[in-house]
């Protein structure tokens, strides 16, 4: 059977590049790629796929296989799974890769991962000979809508995130939805937490086409599955080509990030995955509205209710400093002069950046969120 492959072009210029969405995709990556990448023919052009040694368990016979059909010289480099290493020293593993294979201009790195293998590939395709051509194939469901999209690449410093980082845009994404048939169930639902906020910032019917279909998203039965990447990319695109470079806009894609990252953080990244503690931001940014009169209650619970249907705990758990949390958005970079600034939703389908929100609204609201009972 023919699967249908959507195609999301990102419009940026002489850097504008396409994102296919279609299962079983993985196995003609060679062929898109030699049809996309500069000097059409790919005969002896190198490549280096970066991966896990879980992922390429999975899926990098077939990357290989797909690329060497296509004339590629395939290489690979192995990275541990995990946050700790988007870091300096796996930066410099695949820089000594690059250089043991005898990388040169037209050599292209492709990141067979998830989000951490992505801005890690993608930061070492960035600077590496000031460039190489660079092509993401996401992996896990946030990968897929989220970090694979954009250009942003980078590892951790210290104890900051992506610290040191810069943006370069791929050459071609290809989301093959088959690889989530292997991902587990809590990084599947951590996903869609950013798809959510997607219908939540930019698309109301969307947001009610996730409220139809959230069980079959879930377990991957949804006939919407392909599209509702397909979309979530499309909506990210957007915002994107209206500014690359962060400087306006673009912060619309934070709404639940700033209270979920702060979440993160004061839980030292262990008892939330991302998606979780943004699910909670996004209730926490809902709230705040309401006090500030930019959100509708109904609005919120339209919100809550979705959240809780995929499975996210929306009451924020009383055991979290409520100091802590609002010391680290003091810190959070979204803070100007003293109040922090919040995304707030206008209504589902509508959110607006860099609203100054007052310490006490944001501990009013989040006290709230700590008796929820919706
Ligand atoms: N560049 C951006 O714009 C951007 C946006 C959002 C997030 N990010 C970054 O993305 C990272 C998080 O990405 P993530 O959530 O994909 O986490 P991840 O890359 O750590 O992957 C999560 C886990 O799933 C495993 N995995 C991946 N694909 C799999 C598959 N198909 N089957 C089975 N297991 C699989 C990985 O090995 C890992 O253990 C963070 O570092 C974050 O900063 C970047
Ligand atoms: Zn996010």
């Amino acid at each position: 059977m023919t699967q249908q492959t959507h195609t999301v072009t990102v419009h940026l210029g002489d850097r504008s590049y396409d994102i296919l969405v279609g299962r079983g995709l993985i196995s003609s990556l060679g062929n898109e790629m030699a049809a996309r990448l500069d000097q059409g023919a790919s005969s002896g052009r190198q490549a280096l796929v970066v991966s896990s040694p879980e992922i390429a368990a999975l899926y990098g016979a077939a990357v290989s296989q797909s690329l060497e059909s296509a004339g590629f010289q395939v290489h690979s480099a192995l990275i541990p799974a995990g946050e700790q290493s988007k870091s300096a020293e796996s930066v410099a593993q695949l820089y000594q890769a690059l250089y043991d294979m005898a990388a040169d201009r037209r050599t292209v790195v492709v990141a067979l991962g998830g989000g951490v293998i992505g801005d890690l590939a993608g930061f070492v395709a960035a600077t590496y000979t000031r460039g190489l051509d660079f092509v993401q194939v996401p992996t896990t469901l946030l990968a897929q809508v989220d970090s694979s999209v954009g250009g942003k690449t980078g590892v951790n410093f210290g104890s900051a995130k992506n610290l040191i980082g810069a943006f370069h845009q791929p050459r071609l994404v290809v989301i093959d939805p088959d690889t989530l048939r292997t991902l587990p169930p809590r990084e599947r639902r951590s996903g869609l937490a950013e798809v959510i906020k997607y219908g939540i910032i930019a698309d109301k019917v969307f947001f009610h086409l996730l409220r139809r279909e959230i069980n079959g998203l879930l377990d991957l039965t949804s006939e919407h599955l392909a599209s509702v990447l397909a979309h979530s990319c499309t909506l990210k695109a957007r915002v994107v080509e209206l500014d690359e470079r962060d400087e306006g806009l673009r912060a619309i894609l934070n709404f639940g990030h700033t209270v979920g990252h702060a979440l993160e953080a004061v839980t030292s990244y262990r008892t939330y995955t991302h998606g979780e503690a943004i699910a909670l931001g996004m209730v926490s940014a809902a709230l705040i509205g309401e006090e500030v009169g930019i959100t509708r209650p109904e609005d919120t619970t339209s919100l809550v209710t979705l959240l809780r249907a995929a499975g996210f705990t929306v009451r924020l758990d009383a055991s979290h400093s409520l100091d802590e949390i609002v010391r680290l958005l003091a810190w959070d970079k979204k803070s100007v002069g003293g109040s922090a600034r919040f995304v707030l939703m206008e209504q589902i389908g509508h959110a607006t950046p860099a609203h100054p929100v007052p310490e006490s609204v944001l501990r009013h609201a989040l006290q709230r969120q700590t008796a929820f009972t919706l």
